[in-house]
């Protein structure tokens, strides 16, 4: 299978992450690879960079097509980057990538459901070999969870009516297919609410159970609970995300990283987690520019923040 995948601001990630050469480098979501790529070349033959994806596919698809020996790839999430540091025999890290959300291959060609313009079974898991399906969210929940699941994780302001329908129109037949689910959400959605619209009716409930089912924000902030000591002295983290929920996670880690300890003086060590252990290298999120979004429409909505380890 062909994969398509644009990175999103190539340029501005390695500008952030200034792979060295000689450098061990994480990329948390290898997905088509081109950051990957990009990185390898700046870290030459003697550096190395470390892939990890929760998708089989990707990883397949590097193996087969990386073919280079400063690559290791790595089925896994990286929540669990300690974890994989260790299995590898690696202390600490000069950089971490994460560009976190879909791939294009996900979206358009691994036949998960994940795409609401072709009927796909509901999965949308990223690691197909565990989990809960979206099927199963969709059919198993009451219609209180379902219209909490799409408001918190869709902020989607019509959650009630849509849960209703689900609950009503699953009576006849559980809802399995991506197209029968975004065409009961469309017709749950008030005409007039939806008409002028960039974005199609079903997007918010589609995101909400794809973060759902993938536990996107559980994953993200364990990660961003522990990176800090995945790094060398430094080193630095870079984030792309895709909405406003994963962006506040980021963006509150790295304020409560940069914050000055507030002990009283006669404590022998930090007990309130206020140490200042990253400098932020983005006082304010940096966004693409127009002439990227433009070429990528899929990176309007990218976010991204940096910082480094002191
Ligand atoms: C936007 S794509 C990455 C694209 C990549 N940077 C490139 O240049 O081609 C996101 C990828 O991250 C993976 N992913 C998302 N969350 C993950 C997680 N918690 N752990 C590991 N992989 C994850 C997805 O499976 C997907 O392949």
């Amino acid at each position: 299978m062909a994969f398509k995948h644009i990175s999103a601001m190539p340029g501005e990630v390695l500008s952030f992450l200034d792979p060295q050469k000689d450098g061990i480098y994480v990329d948390g979501t290898l997905g088509g690879a081109g950051h990957a790529r990009a990185i390898m070349d700046r870290v030459g033959s003697d550096g190395m960079v470390i892939g990890i994806d929760q998708d089989m596919d990707a990883i397949r698809h590097a193996r087969e097509t990386l073919g280079a020996d400063n690559i290791r790839l790595v089925h896994g999430n990286f929540a669990d980057l300690p974890q994989i540091l260790q299995e590898l025999g690696i202390d600490a890290v000069n950089g971490i990538l994460i560009d976190i959300g879909l791939s294009q291959n996900q979206l358009e060609q691994s036949g998960r459901g994940f795409s609401f313009m072709k009927d796909e079974p509901l999965d949308m898991r990223m690691d197909t070999e565990s989990g809960t399906r979206a099927e199963d969210l969709i059919n198993g929940l009451d219609e209180k969870e379902l219209a909490d699941l799409f408001f918190t994780l869709g902020e989607e302001r019509f959650s009630r009516p849509i849960a209703r329908s689900i609950v009503r129109e699953r009576q006849q037949a559980p809802i399995t297919t991506s197209l029968r689910l975004a065409n009961i959400v469309s017709r749950a959605v008030p005409r007039k609410a939806s008409a002028g619209q960039k974005i199609h009716p079903a997007t918010r409930v589609f995101q909400a159970l794809r973060i759902s089912v993938n536990n996107e924000l559980g994953r993200l902030q364990e990660f961003l609970d522990h990176f800090v000591d995945c790094l060398k002295p430094g080193g630095r983290l870079c984030v792309l995300s895709f909405h406003s929920l994963e962006d506040r996670l980021v963006k509150e880690k790295i304020r409560e990283l940069e914050g000055t300890c507030t002990c009283p003086k006669d404590f022998p060590v930090c007990v309130c987690g206020k140490t200042r252990r990253v400098k932020s290298l983005t006082r304010k999120v940096v966004r693409p520019s127009e002439q990227e979004t433009m070429i990528n429409p899929m990176a309007r909505s990218t976010r991204l923040r940096a910082c480094e380890k002191i």
